[in-house]
Order: C-alpha cells, then structure tokens, then sequence
C-alpha cells in the first residue's frame, strides 16, 4: 500500500518515490546478465571500454550517441530474477495497486495488467549533455515504474522528470499513439520543458518511482564513471485498456482508484 503523501504526490505531481527491499539474489543475477547482452569487449571495470556500436532491443547504435543508455526488454524477460524485480515483486505491484485499483465497487473484477519493459542499464560516457531532453511515451499504460538496482546519484543516470507536467500535457494526447502525433504536441513539450524545472530522482538500491503516463521524462545522463542498473515495468488495469482507445483526455478518471480520484478531486 502507499502511503497518503506516496498518492498526494502522485496526484500533484504526476509522480512518487518509495523505498522497497529487493531479494539481493536477484539483483546481483540481473546485473551479471547486463554484460552477458553487452558487446564482449565491454569490461565491468573499464570504463573506457563501454564505447562503440551496440544492438540493444531497439536499436544498433553507437554508445556515443545513445548517451550509454541501453535498453534489455523481451531477451530479458524469461530470467527469474528480472520478473522477480518486476511484475512478481509483491510490494511493487501492491504499491501500484493503490493507485490503479479499486478497494470496491466496477473495477473490482477488473484486471491488473504489468507490462515487462526490461532493464535498462545507463552506461556512464564522457561527454555531457548541454540539456537534458524530456518525452512523453507513446504507447499506452496508466502508471510506469522505474527500480533502481544500484545507488543513484545526481548525474548517474537518475530518472528525470518534470513534475506536474502531466496535468499541461493529458488533455493534449488524447490521440496519441506510436503513429500519432497531435499536432502541435511536440510544441507543447518543449514548451513544458522550458517552463518547469526537471527533478534528477536520486535514491539507494531499492528506489522506486511510480509515475503517471503523461508525466514528460527522460533516462537521464550518466557521467559518474559507473552504470546505473534500473528495472522498467508499466502497468494498467482492464479498464483503462478498453478505454485507452477513447481517452477523454483527463488527467484522472474512474479507472484510477477512489484514494486517487478522491485526492484529484480536492485539486479541481
Ligand atoms: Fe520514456
């Protein structure tokens, strides 16, 4: 369960932060399979090493130039550990709960829907980005969660955010999709962008950020010499899943659960 200020600060401000404990068995095992996908000249203790054209799940791209963030999403999902971390972690999917299911009444029978994206580890590089860039996700779920596997400090590779942002863009990307963009939404995001001051989400192993899909993001920058190991997992119940294609474009509606209307509700 979150706590009150967990969903207050998900209302607010589109997203929050706790603290679970991660089975160490499982962590150590996710971050030892990172480098059985990386390229085998990549040494764990060199950092020079980590540099070149890399094939990750999306893409064959230079280390450079990807920023040294590398996504591990389908590969990764059959190994024990990475699920344990993700959608079979009880206090993850409980914690989501509070947010996305109900304790009553129509969405009682609905589904909880995790959807795996794998692990993203943030590889540190030498070159600083001038200004960090932030996005909307295209595809649809209600909440996304980021688990960070190691220690994250300010520029090693903390997950981004610009808070409150998903109150300006949710009424924009009703038609959102992988191939749609409204018009005009690339625009107001930049515009957000500008607009609030990005928060750099520091934490220990065992961080865990909850947030909203309309909350503009990004990976972060990594310059601290290490890699940042972080588990992704979205989730969505059934609800939303029928409505997602007729989105009314609220920040929140009855797909939420009663503590987190009940709070959005006090705001309008
Ligand atoms: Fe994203």
């Amino acid at each position: 369960m979150l706590s009150k200020e967990n969903i207050n600060s998900f209302v607010r401000d589109g997203y929050c932060v706790l603290n679970i404990d991660l089975p160490c068995t499982a962590v150590k095992q996710a971050k030892e399979i990172v480098w059985d996908f990386t390229p085998p000249s990549f040494i764990p203790a060199e950092k020079n090493s980590w540099i070149g054209m890399v094939k990750d799940s999306c893409i064959i791209r230079s280390m450079d130039d990807r920023k040294g963030r590398l996504k591990f999403r389908d590969g990764t999902r059959g190994f024990r550990s990475m699920r344990a971390l993700t959608f079979y972690n009880r206090e993850l999917c409980e914690s989501v709960k509070s947010l996305i299911m109900p304790h009553t009444g129509i969405l009682k029978e609905k589904r909880f829907m995790p959807i795996y994206r794998g692990i993203y580890p943030i590889f540190s590089q030498n070159s600083i980005e001038d200004r960090i860039r932030g996005h909307c996700d295209t595809h649809f779920f209600q909440v996304g969660s980021v688990v960070y596997l190691n220690d994250v400090e300010i520029d090693g590779g903390a997950f981004t955010v610009w808070p409150g942002s998903h109150h300006i863009i949710a009424p924009h990307a009703t038609t959102l999709s992988h191939t749609h963009k409204p018009e005009g939404f690339d625009q107001l995001c930049e515009r957000v962008e500008r607009s609030i001051n990005p928060v750099q989400i520091t934490g220990k192993q065992g961080t865990v950020i909850l947030w909203h899909h309309r909350l503009l993001h990004s990976a972060g920058s990594n310059n601290l010499g290490g890699v940042r190991y972080a588990m992704l997992c979205d989730f969505k119940n059934g609800m939303a899943e029928e409505k997602s294609s007729d989105q009314s474009g609220q920040v929140f509606d009855e797909t939420w659960s009663p503590d987190v209307l009940a709070e959005y509700k006090k705001r309008l």
